[in-house]
């Protein structure tokens, strides 16, 4: 995704929007004919399929303000941290907001809300005054952190979105994915070990959106990949539908669990360090994967899907001089500059154009315009009920009319 530097193309009074502007940013305006908007919001932390509810907000026609954009959400992922957000769990956290255009009830003043989601694609509809490099139908991704992208429009400012590079080459889901996974995966490989071609990294948690967006990353550069997931009764298809996304070689826990599986991965690697470790389980299967790493080895830690904790022999730090290392893409945009983040985003939309990288399987979840907010609500709990029973499979994003 070539993205545009908005930021650096606005005057520097502008991105810092005066408090009268404040107020408007995050209304779901229309600038043309009426229309309705829909938010999926909650008002206090617990479990997405409680507290999460979907909320209608009238129309409220008005021009963009100086140095914002009305966008239209295309897409918008629900990734897991977003459940730990809504949890009140997770250390990134939305700010409510009680400016959603409502007259009354939710989202008017005094009747604050939280917006869900982080990451998301839209498309401009128009822009407020002073806005250069950016314009109507352009694509753009969300840039600032929980802001909540899990609407069919608002006013943005500017500074919060950065237009999407080389759009023609890519799907809506691979735009509307492309700022949470693929960037953790291409950092981890990169801003750890310097990985040449032949070199071997071992993951957990291979068949994520992250882990498989590791293999494609991997193998796009020669980088051998050997990857840990559960085991399941569709075992052979999930280790050949890895393979041919370029995971070298794939292993369950369990037959990682048997120690005559640790000679053949030396046979494998033909006694070759392995260097690099990518882990999002934690628990036993972690303190596993660590025993297969080679001396002088880095451990990235990005997730804990199993919500146990990590357990490291302490042999591994003293006769293997094995480091630890924690890694948090939130951080790195933050510690990053808009033009670090842009050249990061053209690299990734380069390799989905050359398809050398693909979004997993996705299902899109959509709440119609036709749907009142009861049954947008019902559908919407129902998704993260699904979520959190594991019964999706599949990177889930949803689409609100
Ligand atoms: N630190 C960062 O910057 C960063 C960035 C992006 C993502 N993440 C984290 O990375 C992790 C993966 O994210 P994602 O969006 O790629 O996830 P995802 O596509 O939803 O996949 C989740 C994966 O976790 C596995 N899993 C779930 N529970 C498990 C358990 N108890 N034991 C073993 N495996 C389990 C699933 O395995 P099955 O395939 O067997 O169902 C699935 O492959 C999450 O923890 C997320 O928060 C961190």
């Amino acid at each position: 995704m070539s993205v545009s530097r908005l930021a650096s193309v606005l005057p520097r009074a502008a991105r810092h929007a005066p408090s009268a502007l404040s107020r408007a940013i995050l209304r779901p305006f229309s600038t043309s004919k009426a229309r309705l908007a829909r938010a999926i919001v909650y008002t206090e932390n617990g479990d997405p399929a409680s507290v999460l509810q979907a909320l209608t907000i009238p129309d409220v026609t008005n021009k963009p303000p100086p140095s914002h954009a009305h966008v239209r959400f295309l897409l918008s992922p629900i990734n897991p941290a977003d459940i730990n957000v809504i949890e009140g769990v997770y250390p990134s956290r939305p700010t409510k907001t009680d400016n959603l255009g409502t007259r009354e009830g939710l989202g008017s003043e005094g009747h604050p809300v939280f917006v869900g989601g982080n990451e998301g694609l839209a498309q401009v509809v128009s822009v407020g005054e002073g806005v250069e490099g950016l314009r109507e139908g352009d694509w753009v991704v969300v840039t600032k952190q929980q802001s909540g992208t899990w609407m069919s429009e608002r006013i943005v400012p500017v500074v919060d979105v950065a237009k999407v590079p080389g759009r023609e080459a890519l799907t809506e889901a691979q735009a509307a994915t492309l700022t949470v996974n693929p960037p953790t995966a291409y950092n981890m490989l990169h801003d750890f070990v310097d990985l040449k071609e032949g070199d071997w990294v071992v993951q957990n948690g291979a068949n994520s959106a992250v882990g498989q967006a590791v293999i494609q990353i991997a193998a796009a550069k020669g980088i051998k990949t050997i990857n840990l997931v559960r085991n399941r009764e569709n075992l052979d298809e999930l280790k050949q539908s890895l393979t041919n996304l370029g995971a070298t070689h794939v292993l369950t826990y369990d037959e990682l669990a048997d120690k005559a599986v640790r000679e053949k991965i030396k046979g494998w690697t033909k006694g070759k360090e392995i260097r690099l470790g990518l882990n999002c389980i934690g628990g036993k299967e972690t303190t596993m994967m660590a025993r297969l790493l080679g001396k002088d080895a880095h451990l990235v830690s990005y997730g804990a899907m199993s919500k146990q904790p990590l357990s490291l022999p302490t042999s591994l730090f003293i006769f293997k001089n094995l480091t630890a290392h924690g890694f948090w893409q939130s951080q790195w945009y933050k510690t990053r500059s808009a033009e670090e983040r842009d050249e990061l985003m053209k690299t990734i939309v380069q390799l989905i154009a050359e398809k050398k990288l693909d979004t997993p399987e996705i299902e899109v979840v959509k709440i119609g315009k036709e749907e009142s907010d009861t049954a947008a609500s019902e559908t919407i709990r129902g998704v993260f009920k699904a979520l959190s029973e594991g019964k999706y499979g599949k990177k889930v994003l949803l689409k609100l009319d």
